[in-house]
């Protein structure tokens, strides 16, 4: 006798079953069924015949896949007892608790005296499924490796994607076919890392952004992850996600897997996309009381380095705020004896050489500018060269003789006498300097992957947050190498990349987007000519790009023209004129027939408006541009849509063209359907279209 339990709303279905004596596993996941679909027959429909060269019955692909049932591929759990001896977990379904969005599933192998735990949440509102693993043993066991609840891969699916990345190259796209066996990822330089985001999209033959079923999923968890995507010989498919295999260092009887996300839609990839950036920007963010509007910053990392001086400093805030900042984020170089990257990291007192009378002065010209004061920490690390390292040479994690990154070590963050170090001098300075925000950093690999690393940095950052909860947190490691919603649960902003060269972040923030909310992703006005690539870039472009999501600056504003300042002044008016609905945006990738052509539209939250960015990524095949179909409109209503940056048109765009001339209105129907044609456009160069619905 089978029982079944359903989890249904926000276009989600999700059905499990178990069998007499056996573990819970997903039986439909997909849209909604009719209300009185009958789930045996549902489970039944779908059970597949025996042939030769096989076992006489398929061992399930439970929520777990069991080694102890011969299941013919990579099982959810790996364990030995404390001796060595490897396990092999046969479980059976004890007892479920049923809530409103959410279940509970308890299964048990008595033999082994084991109890795994499945806890399924559905949100009722973003629609996502959150997915959590827990394992209690009687006896301590060694775990290697435990997936959170799997879930059945796409059968339709011929190809998924995930993402790869480096310094300053994030969020490159990977596609791989399906096929026979196990395509696997695995971050094991403890953090989540540039090289393996911890995301999967599993999608159907021809799906694109707007069409097509497509299942997302990914694992919050800053600490490295493991994904497994298989093809059984059966042609069965699992997704499995769990934490990097190996990372529990110590025999336990209690363990658990973060949090696994996921989604399917059949609306292509926006229709996973909404549900990520909905869900992690209402949910998964902790916003401080004072969080909206969001502020513009000013960073001046790539405007001193480590070169300090109050002088200059004072002059760049200035200028800053004079273009329209509110935030100023003095970045790497203010403390200990930190003139380059060689030293001091663990010294987190003011340089009196470069501050003397402290960071007061600075602070005080900023708040008198009325911008807020934010301060660069990279708490996790210690340079050997640093008072802190020569005081506690035990801190440190992993062996005396490793390699350094960017000459540095790791601490220890397992340990408590280094959070309890790290909250006091951290509350020290929060306590003496009214600080707003801190950019947290992380700029090296561990020596050795090691979970309690993981969450002890999250231990240290939940005690801060309720120490000091109006004080937000970047997460950035060297850029993007430490963007999950793991992290994403106690901080309020990604650093996407060092790059801040705007064609290289028009790309990475287009894919970031199917995961990440404008509201979270930081955009920063790099120098004229970048510092990353050596591009030289108009301020048009870098500014409007910047504008797609949470704006800042990053050059030495110095360098600007007056027209310069005049445009970058002008589209931070824009940002901030619009910044209260950009905040609870979509963001919907837009189908561009022209693969030099990158484009999205920010959809508000009520469809009353949208921006339209159109960039110019390269110059195209084909002579002029073709019509560009917008996305997420009501097909019957009728909207205004205007070019808000025609004027800058080069001289080559000669054709009468109705955007040029002026607003032009337009069905839903017709602008999805058919689409507008823009100008001819140089290459680095962006279209922002606004459009409003009549
Ligand atoms: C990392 C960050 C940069 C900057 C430097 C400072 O590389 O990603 O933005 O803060 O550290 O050393």
């Amino acid at each position: 006798m089978s029982r079944y339990w359903r989890l249904e709303g926000a276009g989600q279905c999700l059905v499990l079953g178990a069998a007499a004596g056996q573990m819970p596993r997903v039986v439909y996941w997909r849209d909604p069924l009719p209300e009185e679909e009958d789930l045996a027959t549902l489970d039944l429909m779908a059970a597949r015949d025996v042939t030769g060269g096989m076992l006489d019955a398929h061992p399930p692909l439970s929520l777990c896949p069991e080694a102890g049932r011969a299941f013919p591929g990579q099982p959810g759990l790996l364990l030995r007892d404390a001796g060595g001896r490897a396990l092999h977990p046969r479980f059976a379904f004890e007892a479920a608790e049923e809530e409103a969005t959410g279940l509970r599933l308890v299964s048990r192998d008595a033999a082994l005296g084991l109890e795994h735990v499945a806890e399924i949440a559905l949100d009722p509102v973003t629609g996502m499924l959150t997915l959590r693993a827990r394992l209690r043993s009687e006896a301590p066991v060694i775990l290697e490796w435990f997936a959170a609840p799997v879930l059945p891969g796409l059968a339709e699916a011929r190809e998924m994607l995930d993402f790869s990345g480096r310094w300053i190259g994030e969020f490159q796209p990977c596609r791989s076919p399906w096929g026979p066996g196990i395509r696997m990822r695995e971050s094991r330089t403890g953090r989540s890392g540039h090289e393996h985001f911890p995301a999967l999209l599993v999608h159907a033959p021809g799906a694109n952004n707007g069409a097509g079923r497509v299942q997302g999923f990914h694992l919050g968890w800053s600490g490295g992850h493991r994904m497994v995507a298989e093809e059984l010989p059966d042609g069965r498919r699992q997704v499995q996600f769990g934490m990097a295999a190996g990372l529990e260092a110590m025999p336990g009887t209690e363990f658990e897997t973060p949090p696994l996300y996921a989604v399917q839609s059949g609306a292509g990839f926006n229709g996973v996309a909404r549900t990520f950036q909905r869900h992690l920007r209402d949910r998964v963010v902790t916003w401080p009381g004072a969080a909206l509007p969001r502020p513009v910053h000013y960073n001046c990392w790539e405007a001193v380095y480590f070169d300090h001086r109050l002088e200059e400093l004072k002059e760049i805030a200035s200028r800053a705020a004079d273009l329209g900042a509110e935030r100023f984020v003095l970045d790497d170089g203010w403390f200990g004896r930190r003139d380059d990257d060689r030293r001091a990291l663990g010294d987190w007192q003011v340089d009196a050489r470069k501050y003397p009378e402290g960071l007061g002065p600075l602070i005080d010209h900023v708040e008198g500018l009325g911008m807020q004061f934010g301060l660069w920490l990279e708490p996790e690390m210690v340079n050997p060269e640093s008072d802190l390292y020569r005081a506690h040479p035990e801190w440190v994690l992993g062996p005396a003789d490793q390699v350094t990154g960017r000459q540095q070590l790791v601490l220890d963050m397992g340990r408590e006498a280094v959070r309890d170090h790290l909250f006091d001098v951290i509350s020290a300075l929060l306590e003496a300097h009214p600080i707003g925000y801190i950019k947290w950093d992380h700029n090296r690999l561990l020596p050795h992957p090691d979970a309690a690393q993981a969450r002890g940095t999250y231990a240290l950052l939940d005690r801060l947050r309720a120490a000091f909860p109006e004080v937000e947190i970047e997460s950035c490691a060297s850029g993007g190498g430490r963007i999950d919603f793991g992290i994403l649960e106690r901080t309020q902003r990604v650093w996407l990349s060092d790059s801040n060269d705007a064609l290289e972040r028009l790309r990475m923030q287009h894919e970031a987007a199917l995961f990440l909310p404008a509201a979270v992703t930081g955009s920063h006005v790099g120098p004229r000519r970048s510092h990353t690539s050596g591009r030289v870039q108009e301020m048009s472009f870098r500014a409007w790009v910047a504008a797609q999501r949470h704006l800042g600056f990053e050059m030495d504003p110095r360098e600007l023209t007056e027209a310069e300042a005049q445009t970058l002044r002008s589209v931070t008016g824009w940002w901030k004129a619009n910044r209260h609905w950009l905040w609870g945006a979509d963001i919907l990738r837009l189908d561009s027939d022209d693969p030099a052509l990158l484009a999205e539209l920010q959809l508000a939250e009520d469809g009353s408006r949208f921006v339209l960015f159109a960039g110019q990524a390269a110059a195209s095949a084909q002579s002029v541009p073709r019509c560009l179909r917008l996305s997420g409109l009501v097909p019957e209503a009728r909207y205004r849509v205007t070019l808000r940056n025609g004027a800058e048109a080069p001289a080559l765009s000669r054709g009468e063209m109705a955007l040029k001339e002026g607003p032009l209105v337009a069905s839903g129907a017709a602008l999805m359907q058919q689409g507008i044609a823009l100008p001819w456009s140089f290459p680095e160069r962006i279209w922002v279209l606004e459009g409003e619905r009549e």
